[in-house]
């Protein structure tokens, strides 16, 4: 039986830090206090950390966004706040009341183009599994494109036009032209037509001012989905191309399960994470549920902050990839909220911290 079905809530530990390494204020974002320690100390993430990604999780309304604004705030406050650039992607629109000096946008006011000409082709690959197309889905979509000149950027309205006008080769064809053409057309409809019209983003990282996207003026659920996706492959193909020379980014990716959810990935994205680390783009994961997340997302984050977990399938994915201690791992499901377990480089074992 697991110990925290005995219903012997376990006593916090007294905590000795052991680090292992030498910090000082320049590389150390402090995020909390490490919880029942004597004398009192400071819980750090190493700025140089930042890049090899970082999860935030526990279950809803633990403190996760809360933490994540306190970092943000920190960062932009410290000794090293000039070499960064946080973007939040902010699911819920909550990080304009958190953030100290936030510029916020609408993303209605920063358009996209999901499907871009990246060099010789159009990033059918890409649009094709955010959208979820079947392989011959994906193939009428090539075959409209071939018909296109040297464009760009692509508006979405436009390709639909142009599906609608196409010769079928075939049966399958018809139907999957006029399959691919629903899942367009919700793109296009109402004021969505706008979001999806957009060219090059045009990201702005000469301040080290925190720049929130607030997602939530994009009601419908799916359609906020793609936008993120579209939004952060434009990012991650800039940043490869050494766009960002001038600012590390930070970038919070709120709700990550919607991208980097077991089931529904973008396959994309997830290997660029492992690549961007070196053009000096870290990003925040923020995710209720551990389990929910593809594996090579807990593999490729090296900063783990995690808030109170309930479910044992959770608590058994992360017992896999942490080095848990038994301690924590019945304090796990007790922890109050702003309390979290702190797995980080910094320390020798993980830490119980509260976020303050
Ligand atoms: N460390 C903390 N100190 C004080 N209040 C906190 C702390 N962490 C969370 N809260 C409060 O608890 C509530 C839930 O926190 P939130 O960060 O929104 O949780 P989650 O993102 O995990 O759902 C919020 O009202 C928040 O202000
Ligand atoms: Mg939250």
């Amino acid at each position: 039986m697991l110990p925290w079905s005995l219903g012997v809530i376990p006593r916090y530990p007294k905590q000795e830090v052991v680090k292992t390494r030498e910090q000082t204020s320049r590389d150390c974002v402090v995020v909390g206090e490490v919880a029942n320690s004597t004398p009192p100390t400071d819980a750090c993430i190493p700025v140089d950390d930042l890049n090899k990604h970082t999860l935030v999780t526990g279950a809803t309304g633990t403190g996760k966004t809360f933490t994540v604004a306190t970092i943000v705030n920190r960062l932009t406050e410290g000794e090293y706040s000039v070499f960064f650039k946080p973007l939040i992607l902010d699911w819920h629109g909550e990080y304009s009341s958190l953030l100290h000096d936030p510029e916020v946008k609408d993303p209605f006011h920063l358009p996209i183009t999901l499907l871009s000409r990246d060099e010789e082709y159009y990033s059918v690959e890409f649009a094709s599994q955010v959208l979820g197309l079947t392989p011959a889905q994906e193939y009428v979509l090539l075959k409209s494109l071939e018909s296109l000149g040297g464009e760009e950027n692509l508006n979405i309205a436009d390709l639909v036009e142009i599906l609608e006008g196409m010769a079928d080769e075939s049966a399958w064809f018809r139907e999957s032209r006029l399959s691919l053409m629903r899942k367009l057309r919700r793109l296009t409809i109402g004021g969505y037509k706008e979001l999806f019209s957009g060219g090059d983003l045009d990201l702005e990282v000469s301040s080290n001012k925190p720049l929130v996207i607030d997602l939530s003026k994009i009601g419908d659920l799916a359609i906020r989905r793609v936008y993120v996706a579209a939004f952060l492959k434009k990012i991650f193909d800039k940043a490869l191309r050494g766009g960002f020379n001038s600012r590390r980014l930070l970038i919070v990716v709120e709700e990550a399960r919607n991208l980097l959810g077991r089931d529904n990935y973008v396959e994309i994205l997830v290997k660029m994470l492992d690549e961007i680390r070196k053009f000096g783009v870290g990003i925040v994961i923020v995710s209720q549920s551990p389990s929910a997340l593809v594996e090579d997302v807990m593999a490729n984050t090296s900063t783990k902050i995690v808030h109170s977990i309930k479910s044992a399938v959770d608590l058994e994915v992360l017992d896999k990839v942490v080095n848990m201690t038994s301690e924590i791992r019945e304090i796990l499901p007790y922890m109050d909220k702003g309390e979290a377990v702190l797995f980080s480089s910094f320390y020798k074992k993980p830490l119980l911290i509260r976020i303050v």
